[in-house]
């Protein structure tokens, strides 16, 4: 208790260096407190192109999973298919990026903010050291405003990237329950996590079967994209629930209870947490 309570007094005092209002503590501890947020942009190039419709979110859902979630808030089609080097056989799903073309006469200069949401396997993806499929919305997003179409027109451009933390003011992390799950397989798509926006591990608790001195988390697979998956070889009990760790920060959070009992496959259920 004196050791939790000294370090509030010492966290308050650290953020009333930054002039934080007093409303806005707890969000903006949480994003001091997430290592990515206080990265400076470490700037690359890399090859980019863009699919799909020219102000569509390229695909009607992409490799990650995530659905028809790409072109709606919070992602609004500022969403892109990514080469091999930077999807990491799906580990990339949801990371966030700034993009920026600079060569181009057409290009404003100003960095976009994407989501990885897509896989790009082959041809100029497999290119160089790394390669953005946009969509069509983000590719015209970095020209200059009106010169959007002689921008797509380019064919390949170079761009400059550099990974930054997620932020999706008031959204909460998604679970999309897989519509092959059933009581004794159990596959979860997870959205619109902040900070690093991806996941090292994923773990569910069986509520039910929980008390203080008996506790068991059950590891999940990463099935492909966003996907993760168990199969125990008995019926899981709910409700479940999930504890994600970060990749880049090392973060771990619980959506307690957030898989109820009764729960259907092919349903989303809102956590009450964030990174
Ligand atoms: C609670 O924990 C004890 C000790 O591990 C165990 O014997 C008991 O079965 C547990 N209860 C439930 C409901 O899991
Ligand atoms: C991540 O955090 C866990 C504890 O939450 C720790 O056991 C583990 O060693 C950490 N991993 C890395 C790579 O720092």
């Amino acid at each position: 208790m004196a050791t939790s309570h000294f370090l509030l007094v010492v966290i308050f005092f650290i953020t009333s260096l930054f002039h934080v209002p007093k409303l806005c503590l707890g969000l903006n501890l949480k994003k001091h407190l997430s290592l990515l947020s206080g990265v400076q942009p470490h700037w690359a190039s890399a090859g980019a192109t863009w699919y799909g419709s020219p102000y569509g979110a390229g695909s009607n859902g992409g490799a990650c999973g995530y659905g028809g979630t790409v072109s709606q808030d919070p992602f609004s089609s500022l969403v892109t298919g990514i080469g091999p080097s930077l999807y990491k056989s799906g580990k990339g799903c949801g990371r966030c990026y700034k993009v920026k073309c600079t060569k181009h006469p057409s290009c404003s200069k100003k960095p976009v903010t994407v989501v990885i949401t897509d896989y790009c396997p082959g041809g100029t993806c497999a290119v160089g050291s790394a390669h953005f499929d946009l969509s069509g919305t983000a590719f015209g997003a970095m020209a200059i405003p009106g010169q959007e179409e002689h921008l797509r027109d380019a064919g390949v451009i170079e761009i400059r990237y550099a990974r930054v933390a997620c932020d999706y003011p008031g959204k909460t992390i998604a679970f999309h329950v897989d519509a092959g799950s059933n009581p004794n397989y159990f596959a979860v798509v997870i959205q619109f996590e902040e900070g690093d926006g991806d996941l090292a591990s994923v773990e569910i608790i069986e509520e039910s079967l929980t008390n203080d001195s008996n506790e068991e988390w059950l590891s999940l697979q990463q099935s492909w994209g966003a996907d993760w998956k168990i199969d125990p070889g008995r019926e899981l009990h709910a409700p479940f629930s999930i504890r994600l760790r970060s990749q880049y920060s090392n973060n771990t959070l619980v959506a307690k209870n957030v898989i109820p009992v009764g729960w259907k496959p092919g349903a989303t259920y809102r956590s009450m947490v964030n990174y």
